[in-house]
């Protein structure tokens, strides 16, 4: 065998995060800005890693890349082959525990460089089966999301329960994605809702049917190439999102500053309580001059992304 890739991106859910969880709509997309490249080499002997997290044999990855090696073991599984016989190298610029997909991508990833390398065909909805599973060994419940977005090309409409609708990015604008250098605290935000649900259910209850209205507006908002339209859904979003509890102090400035530098809206992104930021840009200026302004507040990192580009860094 020859030297073998497989790439995924990362994911940027632009709107809905913690209402889907109560069943409103919800809009992510592919963000190849965030990319995570896995090299498949011929050896011999067991499987090594080399990655930022993990030097040395495949059997004795950390926990955090518990994944990789089920999702190793289960497509060897599916091509018949033996756990030997070549090395994986893993690149990539996906910062972890951001909310972005690192996880599913790297699975993603993984199996894309496995099948190259065996030169056995893979279809979509193989790779999703292949990465789910691990995803669900190694995490518990994902909603399948990050996976069908890290594989994935096209943006998607979601609503739980329901199969993934792919939308098409029709609106001229930018993001600028600002990383606040703190790990999302997904379950926690998600947990801190349900408390709320539990005290306060009509006006929780309320709040979360509203994020779910903003997702379908921002929709129709991406449809008609309203980007002014899209950029206040998402801040009303973010002030949904942040009295709901889950935002935090870096975010919220975030978001102040994005929007006194030109933004026409900001929000987290994901689980939030850390993770990233998006920004909406109607150019490419104004987009470099937030993304400025941010990293000048001390943001470990910003992305300026066209919407719709689909082209891997
Ligand atoms: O930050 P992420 O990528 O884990 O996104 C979490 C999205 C939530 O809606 C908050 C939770 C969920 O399971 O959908």
């Amino acid at each position: 065998n020859n030297q073998a890739i497989g790439r995924a991106t990362g994911k940027i859910i632009l709107m809905g995060e913690h209402a889907v969880v109560y069943g409103e709509p919800s809009l992510a997309i592919p963000f190849p800005k965030a990319t995570i490249q896995t090299t498949v080499t011929p050896s011999t002997g067991p499987i090594t890693v080399d990655c930022i997290y993990h030097k040395g044999l495949l059997t004795d990855v950390p926990e955090r890349l518990s994944n990789l090696l089920t999702v190793v073991e289960i497509s060897l599984k599916a091509l018949k082959k033996e756990l030997k016989d070549f090395s994986l190298k893993i690149d990539s610029s996906i910062p972890a525990e951001r909310g972005m997909g690192s996880s599913a991508a790297v699975a993603v990833a993984t199996v894309r460089a496995l099948f190259n390398y065996f030169e056995q065909e893979l279809t979509h909805d193989q790779l999703l089966e292949l990465v789910n599973v691990s995803e669900v060994i190694a995490h518990g419940n994902p909603s399948g999301l990050d996976a069908a977005m890290t594989s994935g090309e096209q943006p998607l409409y979601y609503i739980k329960g329901k199969p993934f609708v792919p939308f098409k990015m029709s609106v001229d604008a930018y993001l600028v994605v600002a990383d606040t250098g703190i790990k999302g605290q997904t379950r926690e935000a998600v947990g801190s809702i349900a408390a709320l649900m539990k005290e306060h259910p009509e006006e929780t209850m309320n709040d979360i049917h509203q994020l779910g209205e903003l997702a379908d507006k921002a929709k129709t908002a991406i449809e008609e190439n309203s980007p002014i339209d899209l950029g206040s859904y998402m801040h009303q979003a973010h002030l949904l999102l942040d009295k709901l509890g889950v935002s935090n102090e870096q975010l919220n400035q975030l978001v102040d500053a994005a929007l006194a530098n030109g933004a026409l809206g900001a929000k987290l992104t994901g689980g939030g309580r850390g993770g990233c930021m998006i920004a909406l840009a109607d150019s490419e200026t104004t987009a470099q001059q937030i993304s400025d302004a941010l990293r000048e507040t001390g943001t470990s990192n910003t992305w300026i992304y066209q919407l719709g580009d689909d082209s891997f860094e």
